[in-house]
């Protein structure tokens, strides 16, 4: 089964929208095996986003990421990953098709409300990154006989 790292940025916390985007996860079948409500040091933000650390706005993604509390979640099932980014939507919340979280919720591209892993490899690296071993539960939904 595959897993995907999926972070409720601030904008996404403060808004009151954690009940929502927890629930579209699960409706769509997918399992929770990891979630924490945390602040994110610098340390932490900075080393998430290292890629992108030349480009003009990481100074204030960090300052975002670090400005107030996250939801780090990790979820699990068929091709999570790829269908993750579908449910959340395009970057730039002005493009995204309706229905998804950020073409419902977003306006601005610097306020976009979620993070979910952008392949596989970076959802392993990314859930390393954030969660030990020991704050995954591997359970079997009962559920997934009747969505597989
Ligand atoms: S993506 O989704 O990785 O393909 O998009 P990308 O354009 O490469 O953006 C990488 C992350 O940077 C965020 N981003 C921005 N933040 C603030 N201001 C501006 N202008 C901006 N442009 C891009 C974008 O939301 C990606 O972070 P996550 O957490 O994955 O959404």
């Amino acid at each position: 089964m595959e897993r995907t790292f999926i972070m409720i940025k601030p904008d996404g916390v403060q808004r009151g929208l954690i009940g929502d985007i927890i629930s579209r996860f699960e409706t769509k079948g997918f399992s929770l095996v990891g979630m924490k409500f945390m602040s994110v040091s610098r340390e932490l933000a900075e080393k998430h986003y290292g890629v992108h650390k030349e480009r003009p706005f990481f100074g204030s993604l960090v300052d975002f990421i670090t400005s107030s509390p996250v939801v780090a979640m990790v979820w699990e099932g068929d091709s999570v990953v790829t269908s993750a980014r579908t449910l959340i939507g395009a970057t730039n919340p002005i493009t995204s098709a309706p229905g998804t979280i950020r073409g419902d919720y977003g306006v601005t591209i610097g306020r976009n409300i979620i993070h979910g892993s952008d392949a596989i490899e970076t959802a392993q690296s990314e859930i390393a990154l954030w969660f030990s071993e020991e704050e995954l539960a591997t359970w079997e939904s009962c559920a997934k006989s009747w969505l597989y």
